[in-house]
């Protein structure tokens, strides 16, 4: 057994999708999320730029003593992980081995699409994870405007900005003939309604939820879930707490109010 929290981090909304299936099924657990909301977006910026920033993002949720750290964050997994993984003594988790996991054993046509960053859609991280386990045809797409629209609000499943957005990322690959798309930023799934309204008949993979399923294994496999029935979770950004409340409460369901704590470096 073991009480102390999950890190939890992003550059801003994305990791929330994350949050949301870890008190979903892990209720006990309490969780140290961090928004570097002052940084995002992270996906259009150098590997040494992503990598300094999440080091500074892992070394702000060490402080907290955490079981474990979840890098909610598909940019900073396709680029960084390895090394933090080496460099900082935590079992750390990151989203794209398991969402490519996934995509692997429900694809039925063996054609994967994959949306991202383009940091993330530049590493190839997810291909070479699908590589490693199937031979399924991976067709990738940068899908970069999603990440402002997630982070501004403009998440309703009928919201006319970003259903138009979303057809002239997704249309192209469905054209390849894509029966499963893995949403490989973490911001996507927040939006996952309306991609699934614009693509019904392919199967979405969750990045950050596949990842929670992960981490929930490990963590019953190694004997150090939490003995609480109800965890606490706290909130940290790295800019003004007021935005990213509003959309975080619109996304999870629940208010926030005095949970959100802005930090400085
Ligand atoms: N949510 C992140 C990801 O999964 C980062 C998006 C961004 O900041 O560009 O890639």
């Amino acid at each position: 057994m073991d009480n102390r929290p999950i890190g939890v981090f992003d550059s801003g909304i994305g990791g929330l999708s994350a949050v949301k299936e870890l008190k979903k099924i892990l209720p006990g657990e309490s969780i140290i999320y961090f928004g570097d909301t002052g940084r995002v977006p992270y996906g259009t910026r150098s590997p040494e730029t992503i990598m300094s920033y999440a080091r500074e993002d892992m070394e702000f949720l060490l402080k907290f003593d955490p079981k474990a750290i979840m890098v909610a964050c598909g940019t900073v997994s396709s680029v960084a992980l390895d090394t933090l993984k080496k460099d900082y003594p935590v079992k750390t988790v990151g989203v794209v081995k398991s969402a490519a996991k996934k995509a692997s054993a429900v694809t039925v046509n063996g054609k994967i699409g994959v949306i991202s960053t383009g940091a993330t859609h530049r590493s190839g991280a997810f291909k070479k994870a699908i590589s490693e386990i199937s031979d399924a045809e991976v067709f990738s797409a940068a899908a970069p405007l999603f990440i402002p629209l997630v982070e501004n609000g403009y998440i309703d499943k009928n919201n006319e900005v970003t259903r138009l957005v979303a057809k002239d990322y997704i249309y192209p690959l469905l054209e390849k003939g894509i029966d499963t798309l893995i949403l490989g930023c973490t911001h996507f799934p927040v939006i996952k309604e309306l991609i699934a309204d614009i693509a019904p008949s392919v199967t979405l993979i969750d990045s950050g939820k596949e990842a929670a399923c992960h981490l929930k294994d490990y963590l019953c496999e190694n004997e150090m879930l939490s003995e609480k029935t109800s965890g606490e979770s706290r909130y940290f950004v790295s800019d003004t707490a007021e935005g990213f409340s509003s959309v975080a409460e619109m996304f999870l369901g629940e208010k926030l109010v005095g949970k959100v704590e802005k930090i400085t470096f």
